[in-house]
């Protein structure tokens, strides 16, 4: 006997990184920002009266969105702030997509989409990428065969860094009839020499929607505070009709606004985490692994020939070093590492030495 409806009965949850309380671990398994929280968000916090607490957050966090819009140099009625940019994943599913609908997402992708696809009872249409992650040539036909109403991208890919230019988005959501998201969770540690600039797309495409979460370029992972960029028409619908009645509370948006008008910590956060990585994926290609390169702040590392990546990330957690393993088709003799400190990195790197020889 169950109460549970079918599709919940039949679907799997999802795992997410392990988190060990254990200081001395070294934390490379979850894409957190090895920099700590601003020091503005930080007083934010501490400035922090425990009376106010007693009253209501305001629902639509408008301070925040005020502040997100003058950023991106949009309106205000362009954005929503969400529960960590998970929500605005489901509040897209409830939102958009019915149970007799179609979401599309490339494999692989981001392990919860598939996911948030059963819970909301909708069907998935997963479109294998090339081999070397690049998006195939006949995508929108296929998006268009399958009749989707959705269709999932997230750029910098994950699990590969790869990016996608917004000209190939632009093309994408000119092509296709459904709602494109972007999902751009790792959008901040896009090198500025690529001139990646999506937020022009939500101006010219009715149907594109944009994900950005204050999880990994601001450090604020903890915090669970992420937001959406579109067309007033696709963001009205979730902000007043599908948004949980205070989905975030005084605290996160203390801290997000705080942290995300600190621009120059965060962004010298990321340059640092781009000089790490560089130097990460050259010394582990040395070590024998195939990295290719990653606008993200990790790395999918191939192991070297005759290796068996899933005993090597036991090995690695052995040694107090937590990284991620996918037992997935194509993943299995990969391992994603997400981008520490560089004394962090050293340490990585330092046991591979020892495992490898
Ligand atoms: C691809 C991708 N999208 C979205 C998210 C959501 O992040 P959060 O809910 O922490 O904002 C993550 C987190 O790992 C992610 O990897």
């Amino acid at each position: 006997m169950t109460y549970q409806r079918p599709n919940i009965e039949k679907m799997q949850g999802y795992s997410p990184g392990e988190q060990l309380n254990d200081p001395a671990v070294i934390k490379l398994n979850t894409n957190e920002n090895p920099y700590p929280v601003s020091e503005k968000a930080q007083a934010a916090l501490r400035n922090l009266d425990a009376a106010s607490l007693r009253r209501y957050p305001p629902p639509l966090a408008d301070d925040f969105r005020r502040a997100a819009a003058q950023l991106h140099g949009i309106s205000p009625d362009n954005i929503m702030a969400t529960n960590g940019g998970d929500e605005l994943l489901r509040l897209i599913l409830t939102t958009y997509v019915d149970s007799n609908e179609t979401v599309a997402v490339t494999r692989p992708s981001y392990s919860l989409y598939p996911v948030l696809v059963d819970v909301q009872g909708c069907k998935l249409h997963e479109i294998d990428l090339q081999e070397d992650w690049s998006m195939p040539a006949d995508f929108a036909q296929q998006l268009q065969q399958a009749n989707a109403k959705l269709c999932i991208l997230v750029n910098p890919h994950a699990p590969s860094g790869k990016l996608l230019s917004q000209d190939y988005l632009s093309e994408l959501a000119a092509a296709f009839s459904g709602i494109l998201l972007v999902d751009e969770a790792y959008v901040d540690f896009i090198e500025p020499e690529q001139n990646y600039q999506s937020v022009p797309l939500i101006d010219k495409h009715e149907n594109v929607l944009i994900l950005r979460t204050m999880s990994k370029g601001y450090s604020l992972a903890g915090l669970r505070f992420g937001y959406g960029l579109g067309a007033e028409s696709l963001i009205a619908p979730m902000l007043y009709k599908t948004r949980d009645s205070y989905n975030t509370d005084l605290i996160a948006q203390k801290l997000a606004l705080a942290a995300i008008t600190d621009q120059d910590y965060a962004q010298s956060t990321w340059e640092r985490v781009r000089q790490s990585r560089n130097s990460l994926t050259e010394q582990l290609n040395s070590l024998g692994f195939t990295v290719l390169p990653s606008h993200a702040n990790f790395v999918l590392a191939q192991v070297p020939d005759k290796m068996d990546a899933k005993a090597l990330q036991l090995a690695l957690k052995e040694r107090k070093i937590l990284i991620r393993y996918f037992d997935q088709d194509r993943l299995r003799d990969k391992l994603r590492i997400s981008i520490g400190t560089d004394a962090e990195n050293d340490r990585l790197l330092e046991a591979l030495h020892e495992l490898l020889a």
